[in-house]
């Protein structure tokens, strides 16, 4: 039992490092990488859950995952990224954001869209389920 759990935490490790290794590789291959952007490492098992409960709860019904925009911005690409918001500030989508669009969308619109997401999903929407939503969406970002 003992080196069978140990296995599976080194696996998970190697798996970790095998992406932060891919996001670094991708990184300084990139054109326009910035060197503050740091690599999104997403938990796979919280990205699966999360696209159940995006499914779920009706997220995709305004978000595409393929990079049209919907009613709400695509989710393809948007985790790291740059979003210019509505109060002309520009914030990086990092978990933090991440979440904070989902629990108060209110807070920080982004430009060019409208403020229609529904304020409800802190209520609706457990802490665990808005963690795998953010992991869901940041196994989009590319
Ligand atoms: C009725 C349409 C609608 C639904 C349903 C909806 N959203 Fe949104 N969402 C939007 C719009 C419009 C924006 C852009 C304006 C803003 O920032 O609030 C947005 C913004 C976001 C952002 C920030 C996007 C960016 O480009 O920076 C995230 C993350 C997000 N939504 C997640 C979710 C999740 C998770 C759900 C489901 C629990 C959800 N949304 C459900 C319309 C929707």
């Amino acid at each position: 039992m003992r080196s069978w759990a140990e296995g599976a935490l080194a696996l998970v490790i190697l798996l970790g490092l095998g992406v932060a290794l891919f996001m670094f590789s991708g990184e300084s291959l990139g054109e326009g990488s910035t060197a503050t952007t740091a690599p999104i490492i997403v938990d796979p098992d919280a990205a699966v859950r999360g696209e159940i409960i995006a499914s779920r709860t009706g997220c995709l019904a305004c978000h595409t995952i393929d990079g049209t925009p919907g009613s709400g911005p695509t989710w393809r690409g948007l985790a790291g990224s740059s979003r210019p918001l509505q109060s002309g500030d520009v914030v990086t989508a990092d978990d933090v954001y991440l979440t904070n669009s989902i629990v108060d969308p209110g807070s920080q619109v982004v430009a060019g869209f409208d403020n229609i997401m529904s304020p409800d999903y802190e209520d609706s929407l457990t802490e665990q389920e808005v963690v795998d939503l953010v992991e869901y969406i940041k196994s989009l970002a590319s």
